[in-house]
C-alpha cells in the first residue's frame, strides 16, 4: 500500500452549465521517503491538485488515501508551502514560526518549544534574522521562514506548490541547495509543484508532468536516476541529465495548449484607437472628448464630419 495513493481523481469549478474541468483521472502513488516534481504548464492545475493533497478541496470524483486511510480534510501530517510565503507581516521571523508550532504541539514546555523554533530557523540560516519582520527580509528569506515553518510542524508529507518560482536565479540555486540538504537529512516525503525542468531533475527522485488544461492529466512517471548527492555545475556535461532533461521537455511540448489560435479567431477589438501624445499630428484633443474611434479616423481620412 503507497503510503500516499491518488486514484481516479477529477476536479473542476464553477455553475454546471458553464463548468471548468481543470483535473482529469489524476492517478500518482508515492511511497515514504520518495521525492516527487510534479511539472506542468501555469493554469493547468498544479495548485489544485496541490489543494487536493492537503485536503484543502475534495475531488469530485475519485479518491486520495494518505497512509490507508481516505483523507478528511487538512491536516499537521500533510504539510505545504506556498508560492507567495503566507507569512503574518506584524509578527517576527521567530514569532511566525512559534505561532505554528504553538499550535502543533502545545502540552510541550514553553523551552522545548522554543527550542524546537530555534532549530528550525537554524536549519534554514536565518538564526541572525529571529527579531525581524517580514518587510524587512529579502524574498529568499521570506521563503525560509515559510519552509522552516512548515518543517518545524513535523508533516509527514511535505507539500511544495513553486516555493521558488517568485525567486531571482541565484537566490534560487541557494534555497534549491538548502531544500536538497534538509530533504536528504530527513529522508522527508515531499511533492515538489514546479514549471522549472531543472529544478525538478536536481531535487526529485522522479519527475512527473502534467499535461495542459482543461481536463489536464498526469504523465508518465519518469525516474531520475542520478546519484546524490547532485552537482548541478556537471549537469551540462552529464548524458543522463541531458537524456532526462529532453524525455520532461519533450513530453511537455507535445502536451502543450491547444487552443489558442481559436481563442484569437474569436477575439473582438474595442472601436476605439491608442491616442497620440507625440504632438507630431497637428493639435492636442481636449481631455473631455473621450477616446478616437475607428470610424472617426476612417472618415477624417476620406473628408466627411463626424457625428460629435
Ligand atoms: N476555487 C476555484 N474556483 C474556480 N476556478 C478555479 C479555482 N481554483 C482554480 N481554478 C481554475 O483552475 C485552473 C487551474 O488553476 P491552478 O490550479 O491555480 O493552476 P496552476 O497552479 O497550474 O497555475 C485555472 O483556470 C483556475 O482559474
Ligand atoms: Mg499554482
Amino acid at each position: 500500500m503507497p503510503f500516499l495513493s491518488v486514484q481516479h481523481v477529477s476536479k473542476s469549478f464553477g455553475p454546471p452549465r458553464s463548468r471548468s474541468h481543470v483535473l482529469h483521472d489524476i492517478n500518482l502513488q508515492i511511497e515514504e521517503g520518495e521525492f516527487v516534481a510534479i511539472i506542468g504548464y501555469s493554469g493547468a492545475g498544479k495548485t489544485t491538485l496541490m489543494s487536493l493533497l492537503a485536503g484543502l478541496t475534495e475531488p469530485d470524483a475519485g479518491e486520495i488515501l494518505f497512509d490507508g486511510q481516505r483523507m478528511a480534510g487538512p491536516g499537521p501530517d500533510r504539510g505545504i508551502v506556498f508560492q507567495n510565503y503566507s507569512l503574518l507581516p506584524w509578527l517576527t521571523v521567530y514569532e511566525n514560526v512559534a505561532l505554528a508550532v504553538d499550535q502543533v504541539f502545545p502540552s510541550w514546555t514553553p523551552a522545548a518549544r522554543r527550542a524546537h523554533v530555534e532549530k528550525y530557523l537554524a536549519t534554514v540560516n536565518l538564526t541572525p534574522a529571529l527579531q525581524k519582520v517580514p518587510s524587512e527580509l529579502s524574498g529568499g528569506m521570506r521563503q525560509r521562514v515559510s519552509v522552516a515553518r512548515t518543517l518545524a510542524m513535523q508533516p509527514r508529507v511535505l507539500l511544495l506548490d513553486e516555493p521558488l518560482g517568485a525567486l531571482d536565479a541565484l537566490t534560487r540555486g541557494t534555497l534549491q541547495d538548502e531544500l536538497s540538504r534538509i530533504c536528504q537529512e530527513d529522508k522527508k516525503t515531499v511533492v515538489l509543484i514546479t514549471n522549472d525542468p531543472d529544478e525538478a531533475i536536481y531535487l526529485a527522485d522522479r519527475v512527473i508532468p502534467l499535461t495542459a488544461g482543461p481536463r489536464a492529466t498526469l504523465g508518465p512517471s519518469i525516474p531520475i536516476t542520478l546519484p546524490r548527492p547532485r552537482d548541478r555545475r556537471t549537469f551540462n556535461e552529464n548524458y543522463d541529465f541531458k537524456q532526462i532533461r529532453h524525455e520532461v521537455v519533450n513530453y511537455l511540448l507535445k502536451a502543450r495548449p491547444r487552443d489558442t489560435a481559436g481563442l484569437l479567431k474569436k477575439l473582438v477589438l474595442p472601436n476605439i484607437e491608442p491616442e497620440d501624445i507625440s504632438g507630431t499630428r497637428g493639435p492636442r484633443r481636449p481631455r473631455n472628448a473621450g477616446p478616437i474611434r475607428r470610424a472617426e479616423i476612417a472618415a477624417v481620412a476620406v473628408g466627411t464630419p463626424t457625428e460629435p
